[in-house]
């Protein structure tokens, strides 16, 4: 129930399940297509969500300290999400603001190496309990501080693994997360500028 009434879930304002393209013209006029039939896509339904999170918290839990959703919604969302429990994630104080260190509880021990070994773990782990067709890894943690590109650091493929064998403080977590994805062959997105060079090292 919301102020304007009862809602019942839908896809509108969805990209792919709600908008069309056109393809062309014929006699009769314009001829559209929904987004979805264009291309094979999954539909919304079919996707298996997991996850990490340095916050122990189930995702009813973080939903109710996000203060996003509606009180009503949230209430109906809970017994969905309430079984719903992060993977421990790799913290690093040193790359994100102070005051997310009270919140870190749930971490992966061990070098940089191992962490990263751990990532690549809990894809595979993913995959295969799941049985999905496809993996992506999706990089919606904090914001990080900038690393430079280093000559020697991660200025291409074998200096970045040397390094993060090496335990180099100036590898970020993120950056562990895109190397893990890589070595595992799945997509990753982010929202990193420090991912988005280090995929272009890699990639190359
Ligand atoms: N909220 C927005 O409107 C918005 C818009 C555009 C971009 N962003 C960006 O998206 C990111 C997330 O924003 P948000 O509003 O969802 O923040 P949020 O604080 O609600 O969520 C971030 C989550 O990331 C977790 N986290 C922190 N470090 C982690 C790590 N190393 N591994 C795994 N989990 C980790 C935190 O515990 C928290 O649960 C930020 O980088 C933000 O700048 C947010």
């Amino acid at each position: 129930m919301t102020k304007d009434g009862l809602k019942k879930p839908n896809y509108f304002g969805s990209l792919t399940q709600a908008s069309t393209v056109c393809l062309g013209s014929s006699l009769e006029g314009d001829v559209y297509i929904p987004m979805k039939d264009v291309l094979p896509m999954v539909h919304p339904d079919d996707i298996v969500f997991d996850g990490w999170d340095i916050s122990s918290l189930n995702l009813a839990e973080a939903m109710e300290r996000a203060r996003v959703l509606d009180f009503d919604l949230q209430r109906q969302l809970r017994p969905y999400m309430e079984n719903l429990k992060p993977r421990p994630s790799i913290y690093d104080k040193d790359f994100i603001a102070s005051n997310q260190e009270s919140r870190a509880d749930n971490i992966i021990p061990g070098t940089k190496n191992e962490q990263m070994e751990q990532i690549r773990k809990d894809i595979r782990d993913f995959k295969m309990k799941t049985g999905v067709d496809k993996v992506i890894v999706l990089w919606t943690a904090n914001t990080e501080r900038f690393c430079d590109v280093k000559p020697g650091l991660n200025d291409n493929a074998d200096n970045l693994m040397k390094s993060i064998k090496m335990n180099n403080p100036e590898i970020s977590p993120s950056t562990l997360f895109a190397v893990a994805s890589i070595l595992e062959e799945v997509s990753f997105l982010d929202n990193q500028w420090n991912i988005f060079l280090i995929q272009v090292i890699l990639v190359k």
